[in-house]
């Protein structure tokens, strides 16, 4: 509204819908489509989501490295991209449905950035291990946040963010946590790394309950890595001095010792370990969130929990980074919950899929059945609106709630509804 008020000529919209869920992406582009039928204005939309631009865009414009190397008309763009940079860009979009007929997770190809040319990921180890004992298990998960009130209010409404979840991860296993904005995703993280206190349920990590006596132990089997890799590292320590810092506090190294533990991880994640001593800002964010995994793994975690941990990442970077998060998984048997709005990336790395609606689990199952055959009709709503990166879908009908998202707000006193799960096949479990 803001941007529209003077009723401009051009429009100029950068990275508008990167920070949003698929559904409210959904309703901007839609918006956005819309106010130009109306005023004729023209946009300049500026994005690394491919599957966007199909939506979107009557004419591209492709940079790299400061310089314009393509610009084509959208569909000839898709169909016959003229430079390697460009052909590499399509081939990493993670395209929903491209992995139908493959039953686990297949690295992304990355793009190599001297000679643009993608280049395909090692394959990686067999499927995580279900008859091993759950690294992560979560039983009747419940937090609430009360809301205002002050301090004479009794009973004051409560955001029910989070509402009786269960869930298990296996040892190597990865379960996505997907559902649209303030569906209470970040709520579980926090709950799970202590960070939120929950209001019932219990969480066990390698068998161990994250409370009473055990919990110094098992707190450190669990660590998480956050979207905003600018903001976790703090630029005026050297990145050895982050890393070490879990291994100082927790008294499991400290000295050489440490900076030795230092360099075994910056090479982990694919970093010169003579990098050690050089600040934060002298990385970018690709190699940033590189650091945080590094730091995450100074404990040697069993659970890794990543919030949206690639989102702010373009394409050839997400690649990359997500391609080092399966590599780690099959050689250190990590297992992660995966929280993100990124469908097509969610495909790429998932075992299995957890949709949540309003605090609670409203689908859960392998990738597969979730993804190609959802059958919440939340869930089909949600894959409902996820770009292709197809110009010829684009004009495809789609069924996008017009009205604002629902609130897990309510009244004091409120009791959730007891809930019940068909199991419609094979570990495929659906609210009824
Ligand atoms: N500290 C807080 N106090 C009160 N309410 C909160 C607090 N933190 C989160 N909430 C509310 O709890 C709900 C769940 O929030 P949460 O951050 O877990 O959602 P999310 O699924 O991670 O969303 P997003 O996709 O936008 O990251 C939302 O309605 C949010 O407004
Ligand atoms: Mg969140």
């Amino acid at each position: 509204a803001m941007a529209l008020a003077c009723r401009p000529k051009l429009l100029i919209a950068d990275e508008p819908t990167t920070a949003l869920d698929v559904t409210i992406q959904a309703q901007i582009l839609e918006l956005i489509r819309e106010l130009q039928a109306e005023d004729g204005m023209s946009v300049l939309f500026i994005t690394h989501d491919l599957g966007v631009v199909a939506e979107i865009a009557d004419r591209v414009v492709v940079m790299c490295r400061g310089a314009l190397i393509e610009t084509a008309e959208t569909a000839r763009i898709f169909d016959a991209p003229q430079q390697p940079y460009t052909r590499a860009l399509l081939a990493a979009v993670p395209r929903l449905g491209a992995m139908r007929s493959i039953d686990r997770p297949t690295p992304f190809d990355a793009i190599d950035p001297e000679s643009g040319a993608a280049t395909p990921a090692a394959p990686l180890a067999g499927p995580p291990d279900h008859a091993a004992a759950p690294a992560l298990e979560i039983r009747g998960l419940t937090t609430r946040y009360l809301t205002g009130g002050g301090l004479f209010a009794r009973r004051r409404p409560a955001v029910h963010a989070v509402e009786n979840v269960s869930f298990t991860v296996a040892p190597g296993e990865t379960l996505a946590l997907v559902g649209e904005s303030g569906c209470g995703k970040s709520t579980i993280g926090r709950t799970i790394m202590g960070l939120t206190r929950p209001h019932a349920g219990e969480v066990l990590v390698d068998g161990r309950p994250l409370d009473g006596l055990a919990r110094r132990d098992a707190v450190r089997r669990v660590q998480m890595v956050f979207q905003d890799p600018f903001s976790s590292l703090n630029p005026r320590h050297s990145v050895g001095t982050a890393i070490a810092a879990p291994l100082e506090i927790n008294g499991i190294a400290r000295g050489a010792a440490a900076r030795a533990r230092v360099a075994e991880l910056l090479a982990l994640v694919g970093l010169d370990p003579q990098m050690a001593g050089r600040r934060p800002q002298e990385f970018s964010g690709g190699q940033r969130q590189r650091l945080c995994i590094a730091r995450a793994l100074a404990l040697e975690p069993s659970v890794l929990i990543a919030d949206e941990a690639v989102s702010a990442l373009d394409v050839s970077i997400k690649a990359q980074v997500v391609n080092l998060m399966l590599e780690l998984q099959a050689r250190l048997g990590l297992a992660y919950l995966f929280i993100s709005h990124d469908m097509g990336v969610v495909e790429r790395v998932a075992h299995r899929v957890a949709v949540m609606y309003l605090g609670e689990i409203v689908e859960i199952g392998p990738r597969a059945a979730v993804l190609y055959d959802p059958r919440h009709a939340y869930t089909r709503r949600l894959l409902d609106a996820v770009p292709v990166a197809d110009p010829a879908a684009r004009f495809r009908r789609r069924d996008i709630a017009p009205a604002e998202i629902a609130s897990p707000l309510r009244p004091a006193g409120w009791e959730p509804p007891l809930r019940r799960y068909d199991e419609v096949a094979p570990g495929h479990f659906v609210m009824a």
